[in-house]
């Protein structure tokens, strides 16, 4: 969808580094990702093709020194003045009130209070609520803040906004397989817009932990598991949200979450505790959250686990030392739901304790915690809790209410009611066929490629548990979004194929019983079973679309994981196949010899093993929200030609998990082909499972086109570097430049992937790891020459200090379409 963070001028555009805070003055066709990268065509440049080469990152004009604070706004003189000012005039409970938030609506924890709100707000006892949503509800309390509270302060709004708020796009986990940072900014945008008519001028987005293992379900809501893309999606949808400019009516304030770590919970059990090396945890955890800060976050969520043994949710060291003193961080932290009462559990104190030390540690607000209103005024007047620590906290809230102009705008106009109109669809489907990842498309015997679908297809089967399912098709974690608004895969092949489609949901996506309990269960809980239906009988409607696939030219088979209980928080999994009596239905079909394409609607990395094996197309297709039947159909039918690109591994075995490529290398690497018991002891003493490989079946980074791509050999304009200009951190010493055709017959967009390994540190690093990307758009036949920076940023790396450094060593450059490129180069530092 182009690039970010392009400002144009009349021939040169000023640009803001990602990761760096830094502007640069560019004269020349560029378009930037990541960090910094030029894409020239060149049919069009080939004259200054050889120039390039020769100057490399000398396109580059002027530079600004100077890193900004995080929020220019949230630092601001005006700001400060008004909180300061407030301040001075509010008693202890009133300041104390600032850092309460309750859930007044519906529930989106086990379960909420029930006090009588009204009256708290009147007294300036609440300072923020979560779960109201409409003009309506939220100008009631709203009004009643402004007008009974003694000293006017407008409450915050908060909202669980995902994947848009009324226009529901593909879930988070499918915007990071677009590898468009342009993408996930639109989604944040129009999200923003639609929130901020709700009422809400705060939206608990985006998640940004990064997830390594697909048992967790939260993996659906995070960008995967690289944190270099992970950044760049950070910062995109920092971006969309805010706009650069809290006050903007159309702009809300972010909760990047869940601080820190939380997705690396031990086993891939939700809310478990996490234990990494602080290397680890800079080094790759902590690099979106610092990119969302830097981007300007106005506020974060703190998360359930402990990280090395101390609770996240009273950590000093990561809510104070790294994100206050380090990063510069002057918005606030909210706990999630219940995290500060649930410190209890984890054995650090009662409730007065445990409530003082998160917030000392720099929890601002309690979610549903009831502590904070409790028990902080006491130990204030005993003398236990200094009251600067509460005046902070307070500051730090009204602070991002001053920037979001609450004071002075405080209500919200009713709107017309929510429609999904053909702008908003075209958006959402333009965003949902980005995110689709064509994972094999293998040709059948006497057919050829099955996809894309010859438009002269005579009969299709539409077979599956997806394929009418509107409120999976939606995805997980949606508030407010409207299953009635889905396009599902059968209305938009009905329409295209009319009676040549014939149809069979086959199977549910659970089995039985356990089926119809989770029907008329709601994510709050508080709605218990009501539905008692007939048990299904799964082994007669298997038969029936097996039939219906016989008399079909191809079969397509729509299936995936429950999205409610099944998919998000909450929903661990030891198993990654496909839920109920699916995997049976696959293999009936299969049977009949009919081609099958297989199209996957998942929040997670799914375990395919058997369909890669049996079934010759399959496709990717996440969550993809409203318009999930066009956009489906798009690819199948070759409207769009697909460009998605993994941004987490698809394990064979989920014994593998956690499975990510940027491994640490191991003094026994295994090698060749691990598919066989070890025959000697060469084949057995060496990191391996006995009984699978180790790769992934689906790598980071894979996708596939209906064209093909082919990249040369990738040069560097200069194969040595002194040591001292890259630390000098000001500049990239030197670029990687390849040539990328489109040798097909169609045009297509590719994911272009600059993968580096640092060959000879003072502590091991990573076999390969992501340092650059861009998707670049070609024409059959025609080929663009990528240039992608190399710096401090790139090349640097945490030492046993904990600090991060380069040392003298060599680099090797990997560039190609996926994680496992082999055309390669290098880079030499030498002192
Ligand atoms: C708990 C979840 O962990 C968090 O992501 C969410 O924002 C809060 N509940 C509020 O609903």
């Amino acid at each position: 969808m182009g690039s970010v963070g392009i400002r144009r001028f009349a021939r040169c555009k000023k640009v803001q580094l990602h990761g760096h805070g830094h502007y640069l003055t560019v004269c020349a066709q560029t378009v930037y990702y990541g960090r910094v990268m030029k894409i020239i065509s060149i049919s069009r440049f080939c004259g200054g093709l050889a120039l390039l080469l020769l100057t490399g990152a000398g396109l580059i004009v002027a530079l600004a020194q100077t890193r900004p604070v995080p929020s220019p706004q949230l630092a601001s003189r005006d700001v400060n003045a008004r909180v300061e000012a407030l301040l001075k005039q509010m008693t202890l409970e009133e300041k104390i009130g600032q850092l309460v938030q309750y859930s007044t609506g519906f529930a989106t924890g086990p379960s909420a209070s029930n006090l009588t709100y009204d009256e708290l707000v009147a007294k300036g006892q609440v300072g923020s609520m979560l779960n109201v949503v409409g003009a309506e509800k939220t100008n009631h309390y709203q009004h009643i803040a402004m007008e009974k509270s003694r000293l006017h302060i407008p409450i915050i709004f908060g909202l669980d906004v995902i994947h848009g708020h009324r226009t529901t796009f593909p879930v988070p986990l499918a915007v990071a397989a677009s590898w468009d940072a342009e993408a996930a900014e639109t989604v944040a945008h129009m999200s923003a817009v639609e929130a901020r008519a709700d009422g809400i001028p705060w939206v608990f987005s985006p998640m940004v932990d990064i997830a390594r293992d697909p048992r967790w379900g939260r993996i659906i809501e995070s960008n995967g598991e690289d944190p270099y893309l992970s950044s760049a999606m950070a910062r995109a949808w920092v971006k969309g949200y805010q706009q650069g400019d809290l006050s903007k009516r159309d702009s809300v304030a972010v909760s990047v979450k869940h601080f820190a770590a939380y997705g690396a919970a031990i086993a891939g059990r939700d809310y478990n505790a996490t234990d990494m090396s602080d290397i680890t945890l800079r080094q790759v955890y902590l690099k979106p959250y610092h990119a969302a800060v830097e981007a300007g976050a106005a506020t974060l969520m703190s998360s359930f686990n402990s990280i090395n043994g101390i609770p996240a949710t009273a950590n000093p060291f990561t809510l104070t030392q790294i994100l206050r003193k380090e990063w510069g961080f002057e918005g606030f932290v909210v706990s999630d739901w219940g995290a500060v009462g649930e410190l209890r559990n984890h054995s650090i104190g009662d409730g007065p304790t445990v409530a003082r030390r998160a917030l000392e540690a720099g929890v601002d607000m309690d979610m549903e915690g009831n502590l904070y209103g409790t028990v902080i005024a006491a130990q204030v007047r005993s003398g236990k809790i200094p009251e600067s620590v509460v005046d902070e906290a307070a500051r730090r809230i009204l602070r991002v209410k001053f920037a979001l102009g609450l004071f002075d705008h405080p209500y919200t106009d009713a709107g017309p009611a929510y429609e999904a109109t053909p702008g908003k669809r075209s958006t959402a489907r333009r965003v949902a066929d980005e995110t689709m990842v064509l994972l094999k498309n293998d040709p059948v015997e006497g057919v050829g490629v099955l996809l894309p679908l010859a438009a002269k297809a005579k009969k299709v089967a539409l077979i599956g548990p997806m394929a009418d399912d509107a409120q999976d098709l939606l995805g997980a974690w949606t508030v407010t979004g409207n299953p009635k608004d889905v396009i599902t895969l059968k209305t938009e092949l009905a329409k295209r194929l009319g009676d040549r489609l014939l149809y069979a949901e086959g199977c549910g996506l659970l089995s039985g019983e356990d089926e119809n309990v989770l029907k008329g269960v709601s994510f709050a809980g508080s709605a218990a079973a009501t539905q008692l239906l007939a048990i299904p009988d799964d082994e007669k409607t298997i038969a029936e679309a097996a039939e219906i696939a016989g008399k079909a030219d191809v079969a397509i088979l729509a299936l995936g994981e429950s999205t409610n209980w099944m998919e998000g928080e909450a929903s661990s999994r030891t198993t990654l196949g496909f839920t109920g009596s699916q995997q049976h239905l696959l293999e009936a079909v299969v049977a009949t010899g009919k081609p099958v394409i297989l199209v996957v609607v998942a929040g997670r990395p799914l375990e395919l093993k058997w369909a890669s094996e049996h079934v010759p197309a399959i496709l990717e297709a996440w969550s993809p929200g409203i318009e999930a039947g066009p956009a489906v159909a798009d690819i199948l039918f070759g409207d769009v030609n697909p460009s998605g690109k993994l941004p987490a591994s698809f394990p064979r075995a989920v014994g593998q998990e956690p499975l990510y490529y940027a491994q640490m290398p191991t003094g026994r690497p295994a090698h060749g082909d691990l598919g066989h018991l070890p025959r000697n002891a060469e084949e057995k003493f060496v990191s391996r499972y006995l009984d699978e490989e180790n790769s992934a079946l689906y790598p980071f980074g894979w996708g596939l086109s209906y064209t093909r791509f082919s990249y040369s050999l990738p040069t560097i304009t200069r194969g040595e570097a002194p040591l001292r200009e890259v630390l000098a951190e000001d500049k990239p010493v030197a670029a990687v430049g390849v040539d990328v055709k489109n040798t097909g017959s169609v045009a297509g967009t590719e994911v272009v992937q600059l993968y580096l390994r640092n060959t000879n540190a003072s502590v091991e690093q990573p076999v390969r790891e992501l340092k650059g990307f861009a998707r670049v758009a070609l024409a059959p036949g025609e080929t663009k020459h990528v240039t992608f920076p190399l710096g401090f940023d790139e090349l640097n790396f945490y030492n046993a200090e904990v600090k991060r450094t380069v040392e003298p060593t060599t680099y090797t450059i990997w560039v190609g379409g996926s994680s496992l490129a082999t055309a390669e180069t290098s880079l030499r530092v030498v002192e």
